[in-house]
């Protein structure tokens, strides 16, 4: 396994990218990223005591459930707290901030996934975070990525426990939402994801489904 960290780089998920077809496993992490990529082509702000690693995964049979495989590998790691999943990749806690995003890249075969975790610091105004006031020290920034990336590759799930996990610990579930794609707009009752990790949404009776998009809840 190779674990690349760095004092400060634009961004772990370039890198990565980069470097993925020289190795099986591999991790790079960053104490700060000065143009980290957030999904859908959006920005993602590192806070100060925030985690930023990118590292290298099998995917699944089915390749779109592998973000959703993180988001509940991350919630099983981060046991001690509540955490909910917000459909497609987002991980929020209790009181509705969201505290970690996950980007998932695909080049040629390698699958590489990005992972922000608002760990330590002041909460921000839009933003939670996980350990409220928790300073992370420089091993931190490097030593806990390495511990999460050990506990994805020897905690792998199967399809069927990523959606039942999942939909447990989903955020929304039975809430009224409206799924934003480039062409579509999707607005009924979230009902789970389906075995493609797609959203099943009740409109008027029946199950839609969305693969992509943006989630409001309503
Ligand atoms: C999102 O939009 O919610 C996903 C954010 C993913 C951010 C992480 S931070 C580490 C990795 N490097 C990046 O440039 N982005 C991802």
């Amino acid at each position: 396994m190779k674990h690349l960290h760095f004092e400060e780089i634009p961004s772990t998920q370039t890198i990565a990218i980069e470097e993925a077809h020289h190795y099986d496993q591999l991790l790079v992490s960053a104490k700060r990223q000065t143009s980290a990529r957030g999904r859908r082509h959006n920005k993602w702000e590192d806070l100060q005591h925030s985690l930023c690693f990118s590292c290298k995964l099998e995917a699944q049979e089915k390749p779109t459930l592998l973000a959703l495989e993180v988001a509940v590998m991350l919630s099983n790691y981060f046991n001690e707290h509540k955490l909910l999943l917000k459909w497609p990749n987002d991980i929020f806690n209790e009181e509705s901030q969201k505290i970690m995003g996950i980007l998932v890249n695909k080049d040629d075969d390698n699958y590489i996934v990005g992972i922000g975790i608002n760990y330590g610091g002041l909460p921000h105004e839009t933003y939670g975070v996980l350990k409220p006031e928790k300073e992370l020290s420089d091993i931190d920034f490097k030593e806990l990525p390495l511990e999460i990336y050990h506990y994805f590759l020897n905690n792998r799930l199967t399809e069927e426990e990523i959606i039942n996990q999942w939909n447990e610990r989903c955020y929304h579930l039975n809430k009224e939402v409206k799924i934003i794609d480039e062409d579509s707009v999707i607005e009924g009752i979230f009902k789970g994801i389906g075995s493609f990790g797609e959203a099943l949404i009740e409109v008027q009776g029946k199950i839609e489904k969305a693969y992509t998009g943006s989630l409001i809840i309503k």
